[in-house]
């Protein structure tokens, strides 16, 4: 399997509407793979400005609220590319789109890397930031695993956010447990 990075990629569409999604972006060769799920509106944006900022942030509010309707997140532009980057990475990559594998799920955008800047030191790993992530792919994926997986996984990464979260970290699984129990419930 290849390796892959969890980021908040930020694309425009041709009006210049900015939209961010958190995307597992793939290693390939000397570039980065950009695989959105049809239809999506990164998709539909990456076809329409071939440019993408891979966005590496530790602050894990954003991915989980991406997937809960809470998408409005400070952004900042960048000096000679049309795509802002997130004024809470702590690093980005400028990606630009070389060629597209097409495919009837997931067609695969091929990216080099334009450009790479610093913002802010890596303040090194925390459990819960880590559950946050895990559970919002689970969130992510809520109509494709077993309730019993989702339930099984839930317990053990609560371990992590009891023991080791900030207030910001207890927000965003607040956010995304909401979302499992909305859904659960029928809703
Ligand atoms: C950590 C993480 C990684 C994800 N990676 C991908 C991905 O590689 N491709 C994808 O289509 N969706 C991925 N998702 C789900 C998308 O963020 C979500 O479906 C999003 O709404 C994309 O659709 P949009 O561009 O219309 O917003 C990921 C979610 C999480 C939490």
């Amino acid at each position: 399997m290849p390796y892959i990075r969890e980021t908040i990629i930020t694309t425009i569409d041709r009006g210049g509407k900015v939209h961010i999604a958190p995307i597992g972006i793939i290693a390939e060769r000397d570039g980065w793979v950009i695989a959105p799920f049809r239809p999506s509106v990164t998709l539909d944006n990456l076809g329409e400005v071939p440019f993408a900022i891979a966005n590496y942030t530790d602050d894990v509010r954003i991915f989980a609220g991406c997937l809960t309707g809470r998408k409005d997140w400070p952004t900042v532009p960048l000096d000679g590319f049309p795509v802002p980057r997130l004024a809470a990475a702590l690093a980005h990559s400028v990606l630009q789109v070389e060629s597209v594998s097409d495919d009837s799920v997931r067609p695969r955008h091929f990216c080099c890397v334009v450009k790479e800047e610093m913002h802010a030191p890596f303040t090194g790993f925390n459990r819960a930031k880590a559950a946050v992530l895990e559970l919002a792919i689970l969130v992510s994926r809520l109509s494709m695993l077993p309730r019993e997986k989702i339930e099984a996984e839930i317990a053990y990464l609560s371990i992590a956010i009891e023991k080791t979260a900030s207030p910001d970290e207890r927000e965003a699984w607040g956010w995304l447990m909401e979302k499992v129990e909305g859904y659960f419930a029928g809703g």
